[in-house]
């Protein structure tokens, strides 16, 4: 994989507590507290933290997101779909950035980006009373450009772009779809930079496909969950965190020269 491409900036690790409350909900029980790991993942380098309010609160609920609000000093990422519910809710608490994500009940993860040149309408009128409160407004969306273009034109201040299916080649060692991904993903923070909108990135990230995301020079903040909590296991979730913020810096650093 190219990891020698120019880098800029420092590049945010947003650690998102997701599944933390999956491992909490499969028992019912008050533990393990995804405040308690947003915390943690604070002291361990993340800048901000992300969290996903589901419309079937399979994971974070109500009031993780508002202890979240009141204790966190870290910005909050809050990710949602655009409906009416979701919208009072983010209108209620006015956190640092809402990223519209899209949903469906039936999948087992956030599968795709939204497809905004479809659901214009809807989600221009989902932006603005968002970004009126003081919300960033982020779109999650494929390294598409006419979804790029999209998602500037319904006044989105941020696109990140949907890294699911470069790590899905990764893992099942299709090595040409993986870095003909990483190449539209490079192509597409390029475009959107270019309009003007700050890009992120996330989904399915782990150890060995973040370095060549991270060296991509339009790239501001990472979005990282599922593989963070499943490292936790083994090393903690500070040793966790620690260890992609050092990967992280590390191909940025490392693109510099
Ligand atoms: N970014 C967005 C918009 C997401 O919906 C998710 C998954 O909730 C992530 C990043 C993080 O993905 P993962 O948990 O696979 O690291």
């Amino acid at each position: 994989m190219n990891v020698a491409l120019t880098a800029v900036g420092k590049l945010r690790l947003g650690v998102n507590i997701d599944h933390v409350a999956t491992v909490r909900n499969a028992r019912g029980s008050p533990y393990p507290s995804p405040l308690r790991a947003a915390l943690l993942a604070e002291s361990a380098g993340a800048d901000g933290i992300t969290a996903h309010l589901r419309e079937d609160r399979r994971h974070i609920s109500d009031s993780d997101i508002e202890e979240l609000v009141r204790e966190l000093n870290l910005p909050l990422n809050l990710e949602l779909a655009a409906t009416a519910e979701m919208c009072e809710i983010a209108l209620r608490h006015r956190p640092h950035a809402v990223c519209i994500v899209p949903e469906r009940r039936e999948e087992l993860t956030t599968e795709a980006g939204l497809d905004v040149i479809t659901h214009r309408l809807r989600l221009h009128g989902f932006v603005k009373p968002l970004r009126d409160a003081g919300s960033r407004v982020s779109i999650f969306i494929g390294a598409v450009p006419d979804q790029i273009r999209a998602a500037f034109d319904i006044g989105a201040e941020v696109v990140e772009l949907h890294t699911g299916a470069y790590c899905d080649a990764h893992i099942e060692g299709d090595f040409v779809a993986r870095d003909s991904e990483l190449r539209r993903i490079t192509a597409a923070a390029e475009f959107a930079t270019g309009l003007g909108l700050e890009v992120h990135a996330g989904h399915g990230l782990t150890y060995d496909t973040v370095k060549p995301v991270a060296a991509i020079s339009g790239i501001r903040e990472l979005n990282i969950g599922h593989f963070l909590i499943s490292e936790a296991v083994f090393r903690g979730l500070a040793g966790a965190v620690a260890e992609m913020r050092r990967l992280m810096d590390e191909a940025r650093n490392g693109s510099r020269q």
